[in-house]
């Protein structure tokens, strides 16, 4: 190589180096509760980054994250967690995405996070909050999208909490959680929380196909608002054929129609 070229890659190297110190990434956090933002939130984490916060909690207890803000490039760049110091033995879990995840637990004191990205794309990023969850509060359950969340008092031995979703939307999983003892005197939630599912109507073409409502053939929810749309090609007919078919008389409806007369019921 050239030395005048080499010379020059050298440097280039030594100032994307440099460049990676200058940003304040990671960290050891001490402390019973505080906050985390990747490095530029909410402008954009740098590429290449390699940064690892490992939360110590003040005592015997777990430590709980729960998630303010999360977007990260899908599938290039990860959030890693570690159950413990960051490694290979405690990797838990690797979250990439643009949906804020529901909270996690550490089983221990000590709770590590790793946000690695690659050389392009950045996104905003992700803040969370941090806490020691003392062992007779199970912590906060978390709120999936599309989801609502009611009762719950301080998340204690005892406490309930009630899940429900926007209209459109259906549960996947227990709408009540309840905190309870383990084996171990430690409070948990006897369920984990439930997922919500858009399954809610939808275009649907390819020649037949089947239609149902949400969640059947259990009960569909209370106050959903589902539009189905069936393609053909044009000059094509549709023809719908019920095969079972149960709504609450008089309140709720299903309405049929065509796009063109005269097939507009
Ligand atoms: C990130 O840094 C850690 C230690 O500081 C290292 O073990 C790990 O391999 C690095 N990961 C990447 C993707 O560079």
């Amino acid at each position: 190589m050239h030395p005048v070229l080499r010379h020059t890659l050298c440097l280039f190297n030594t100032v994307f180096f440099l460049a990676g110190f200058i940003y304040t990434c990671g960290g050891t956090l001490k402390g019973r509760n505080g906050s985390i933002e990747s490095p530029g939130f909410p402008y954009g984490y740098p590429n290449g980054a390699n940064c690892t916060w490992v939360i110590v909690g003040e005592h015997a207890s777990r430590i709980q994250l729960v998630f303010l803000s999360f977007a990260i490039e899908e599938e290039y760049d990860f959030l890693s967690l570690y159950d413990g110091h960051p490694h290979p033995a405690n990797f838990r879990t690797r979250i990439t995405g643009f949906q804020v995840p529901t909270p996690v637990t550490s089983t221990g004191n000590v709770f590590s996070l790793r946000l690695t990205s690659d050389f392009a794309v950045s996104a905003h990023g992700f803040k969370l909050n941090y806490e020691e969850l003392q062992s007779s509060s199970c912590g906060n359950p978390g709120v999936p999208p599309k989801a609502v969340l009611s009762g719950g008092g301080k998340y204690a031995v005892g406490d309930s909490v009630h899940y429900s979703c926007v209209p459109g939307y259906v549960l996947d999983g227990h709408a009540t959680l309840t905190c309870t003892t383990n084996a171990g005197n430690t409070a948990v939630w006897d369920f984990p929380a439930p997922f919500v599912e858009d399954t809610c109507g939808g275009t649907v073409g390819g020649g037949s196909g089947v239609v149902t409502s949400p969640g059947y053939p259990n009960n569909y929810g209370n106050q959903a608002d589902c539009t189905w749309i069936l393609l053909a090609e044009p000059g094509d007919t549709i023809s719908v054929i019920f095969t079972d078919f149960q709504t609450e008389e008089k309140y709720d409806y299903l309405e049929v129609e065509g796009s063109e007369p005269p097939t507009i019921w």
